[in-house]
């Protein structure tokens, strides 16, 4: 933001929204009125961390205030934008170009803050420099865009804006996504996957904090399912190619192992498949926490996962050692394990930080 734009001249015949009554607002749930209520609160989350002096509580605040913002924002970006470009086909677009430029720069700053340790030297000049965009932004909107909004939108619109920009508030991602459009409809777009996959994190999150035990077990977990599903997929297009059949070998290892008569059973098959995949998924999830990660990480963890197999398989004897097998049979299940070694090494990587 430069200083030119922080001295955008103010047009005297507007009333800014903090100098309006709730009723020039256009009443309760208008938009006017639900913009400047969530203004306060992000103002009120910046001052309390001013106030806080734990890093670990200042922390918790920014990821609290950060969510509030990008919902806040990317409810403004599909409603009430293109609501007011509507209005102001030439000079809206100036405008909220603009704004949608200082949300770029929340993203930008919440994104690298997003796995920033709030002890980290540099962390709190970040917090305030996305402070300052965020209050830049909130000023351009109450004394700006929306004072001319309610000169050419009457309550009923203001109201019907209001209430269109609480649902996409609700609906919105909770995290940062700076790649995104700032705009319809790739925004809104985009916003259908994201939407579902931050809330899955923000409840892993939720159950198993960064930086426990039990973070490392439940990302081991995900990491270890999500490789074996594309395992899976790998094997289906292999067998469609080869025409080998599907092996019950997996639910023959299960029932041997609980005791149970061993039979062919395609469910039995799927509950080995995905939950060995996601139990081995656990060490990998380990090595990744003790810093063997990447390249190096994935013959090791290949070279795990077969080994894994050999001892269930052949250790209950319902599977033949390996080299009793043929040469094309070694080299598929091989190539299989380093597809879900390499999948499953991808997901923790990226889910768990370096030491
Ligand atoms: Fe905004
Ligand atoms: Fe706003």
């Amino acid at each position: 933001m430069s200083e030119d734009e922080n001295d955008r001249p103010r047009k005297s015949w507007l009333v800014p929204v903090p100098d309006q009554s709730e009723r020039q607002r256009g009443g309760p749930g208008s938009i006017v009125d639900r913009q400047s209520a969530d203004h306060r609160a992000l103002d009120e989350l910046m001052r309390a961390y001013d106030d806080e002096p734990d890093p670990d509580a200042r922390g918790r605040i920014v990821a609290e205030l950060g969510e509030r913002a990008l919902r806040h924002a990317f409810a403004e970006e599909v409603v009430l934008f293109p609501a007011y470009r509507k209005h102001f086909p030439d000079a809206g677009d100036e405008l909220t170009a603009h704004i949608e430029g200082d949300h770029q720069q929340v993203n930008d700053l919440l994104h690298a803050l997003q796995r920033a340790d709030p002890r980290a030297p540099g962390y709190d000049a970040q917090v305030r420099e996305a402070f300052a965009v965020i209050r830049h932004d909130a000023h351009d909107e109450e004394d700006d865009l929306l004072p001319r909004l309610q000169q050419v939108a009457d309550d009923a619109e203001l109201q019907a804006i209001g209430a269109a920009w609480e649902a996409a508030r609700t609906a919105s991602p909770t995290r940062p996504h700076p790649k995104v459009s700032r705009r319809p409809p790739w925004n809104a777009l985009a916003a259908l996957g994201l939407a579902a996959s931050d809330r899955v994190k923000d409840a892993v999150d939720a159950v198993a904090p960064v930086g426990t035990g039990r973070r490392t077990v439940v990302v081991g977990l995900l990491a270890g399912a999500l490789g074996a599903a594309a395992m899976t997929a790998t094997e289906k297009a292999e067998q469609a190619v080869t025409g080998r059949t599907g092996s019950f070998m997996p639910a023959h290892t299960l029932q041997a192992l609980l005791g149970r008569d061993v039979h062919d059973s395609t469910p039995v098959v799927w509950v080995m498949h995905y939950g060995q995949g996601a139990a081995v998924g656990v060490l990998r999830a380990v090595m990744a926490q003790r810093g063997l990660r990447g390249a190096a990480a994935w013959p090791v963890f290949t070279g795990v996962r077969l080994a894994v197999d050999q001892t269930l398989e052949n250790g209950t004897g319902v599977g033949a050692p390996p080299w009793t097998w043929s040469r094309p049979d070694l080299v598929v299940d091989v190539v299989h394990k380093a597809v879900y070694a390499l999948v499953t090494g991808l997901v923790a990587d990226r889910s768990l930080p370096r030491r």
